[in-house]
């Protein structure tokens, strides 16, 4: 029997809307021939970004969006990317596919696109192959508020008033594409670049420094005992990668075996933020660095037919448990857990939505960000859940995962997946310190594992009214189906 306690006159931490955050490289058709299409486009776009997508994603009350890579952030060389852009200079994007960069998405495209999307920018700039000075003067070029050469050109370029850039990530992966660095090294060039990263105008930069992949625990040891108290966060990279680094299994035909397979590879983030939590207690008892999962999510075997470099890839109802598990994970670990971005919004990777032409489907994933909405700001609820096994090949996974919220308003929202392919789970569900007066929900499931929506047939999935909980004393009964993410709201 499955039973479910929440603490309902309990919490006390926040779950940061930011965790909710989404992450945008120049990689394949995620910028060009996805956010942006360019003024002259005969699909709708205002300034050159694309409509359609900006509808969508403000929708959902997207927080944040980290730019530009990635890989190719220490690449990337910022003043290539501003002025007119008959004058800005090409170069070649060697990590994604050896295409020709034209630099017409740069700076201040980049802060238009959050702008119209109402979220709030976070930078990663190039230490792998930048400089001191480039950094610094980025950093200046954005927010600085007085008269200096920077902002003057920043106003030339159309621009007078400085932005605001809070989240600001110093150097991507500087174990490998940012410079194969050893931990020790980039620990002292984080010191070094972070001492000239100014807050100008009440602009509070928060640092992040880059943190490990995965289970890397040396790497958060070392940067943590050279580096704690000139950063604000570590960033941590996790992939839930199907079939191996080498021969990834197909986004769409799989069968139960890769399923099991993605989903416990998926639960394997529980793990590694509790493992990094523990080695950031000890140089942070108090809990003031913020763990930042500014990459995670799916990574199939790319679409046949389209560029293996551009990492393009479908989105089924499994990449919809795993992002309902993750934020689930996420949403338990909002205590150290800061941020996280989903890798990465637009037609690559596990992305939100894909486009063909004019034409935009929303993911399966995108829909449980939607029904996870609830969660932005509210206070975390403590919970106990005592869940049956999910069984495969000798092997087993806990059938259910959770998490839940008080809002500011009183009402209480649970978030459920049922990870089994076949076996509704029946569950009991003790709310402790309220007494549930009504209960309505939402829910997200499919006949089939690798049930996915098309630009031909964009609502094969799309979210339910959940009618299968009833109240009784001291809680509810309810009744999930298999495959399933479910949002409930109590009152
Ligand atoms: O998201 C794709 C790539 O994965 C990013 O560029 C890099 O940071 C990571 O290895």
């Amino acid at each position: 029997m499955n039973k479910l306690i929440i603490n309902a006159d309990l919490g006390k931490h926040t779950i940061h809307r930011e965790i909710y955050g989404h992450f945008s490289e120049h990689l394949g058709h995620c910028i060009y021939g996805g956010f942006w299409v360019g003024e002259d486009s005969a699909i709708p776009n205002v300034r050159g970004v694309r409509s359609d997508i900006v509808e969508a994603l403000r929708k959902i009350k997207i927080p944040v969006l980290r730019w530009p890579g990635g890989c190719f952030a220490d690449e990337y060389h910022w003043r290539d990317g501003i002025g007119p852009p008959e004058h800005r200079p090409s170069m070649i994007n060697t990590h994604w596919g050896g295409v020709v960069e034209n630099n017409r998405f740069g700076t201040h495209e980049f802060l238009e696109l959050c702008a119209q999307l109402g979220c709030e920018p976070c930078i990663c700039a190039n230490v792998g192959s930048g400089t001191v000075r480039e950094m610094q003067d980025w950093v200046e070029y954005l927010t600085f508020d007085g008269e200096s050469p920077l902002s003057r050109d920043r106003a030339a370029n159309g621009r007078e008033k400085p932005w605001q850039v809070k989240w600001w990530g110093v150097g991507n992966e500087n174990w490998g594409c940012g410079g194969n660095m050893r931990p020790e090294y980039y620990a002292d060039e984080y010191c070094r670049y972070q001492t000239y990263l100014r807050n100008f105008a009440g602009n509070e930069l928060y640092k992040i420094a880059c943190g490990p992949v995965g289970g890397d625990y040396h790497w958060t040891e070392v940067l943590m005992q050279r580096a704690a108290d000139r950063m604000d966060g570590l960033s941590l990279h996790y992939y839930t990668i199907s079939g191996s680094w080498d021969k990834k299994g197909a986004a769409v035909e799989f069968g139960e075996a890769e399923w099991f397979d993605t989903l416990k590879q998926a639960l394997v983030m529980d793990e590694l933020i509790a493992k990094h939590s523990t080695v950031m207690d000890k140089y942070d008892p108090a809990k003031r660095l913020g763990l930042i999962v500014d990459e995670w999510g799916t990574w199939h075997a790319v679409e046949p037919g389209t560029n293996p470099r551009f990492l393009f890839q479908q989105n089924t109802l499994r990449d919809a448990l795993v992002a309902g598990l993750t934020l689930n994970i996420f949403n338990n670990h909002c205590e150290r857990v800061r941020m996280a971005n989903l890798a990465q919004t637009v037609n690559v990777l596990q992305a939100m939505v894909l486009t063909k032409d004019d034409k935009m489907v929303l993911t399966p994933t995108y829909h449980v960000f939607a029904m996870y909405m609830v969660h932005h700001d509210a206070t975390m609820l403590p919970v106990a859940l005592e869940s049956a096994d999910y069984r495969l090949t000798g092997e087993s996974i806990p059938q259910l995962s959770v998490s839940a919220s008080r809002d500011g308003g009183g009402k209480i929202h649970v978030s459920l997946c049922n990870l089994s392919p076949e076996a509704p789970a029946e569950l009991t569900l003790e709310l402790r310190g309220i007494e549930a007066a009504a209960v309505s929900g939402q829910v997200l499931t499919a006949e089939r594992l690798n049930a996915h929506n098309t630009f031909a047939e964009p609502d094969v999935l799309r979210p339910a009214e959940f009618t299968e909980a009833s109240l009784k004393r001291g809680g509810l009964e309810l009744k999930l189906p298999a495959r399933s993410v479910t949002v409930l709201a109590i009152r």
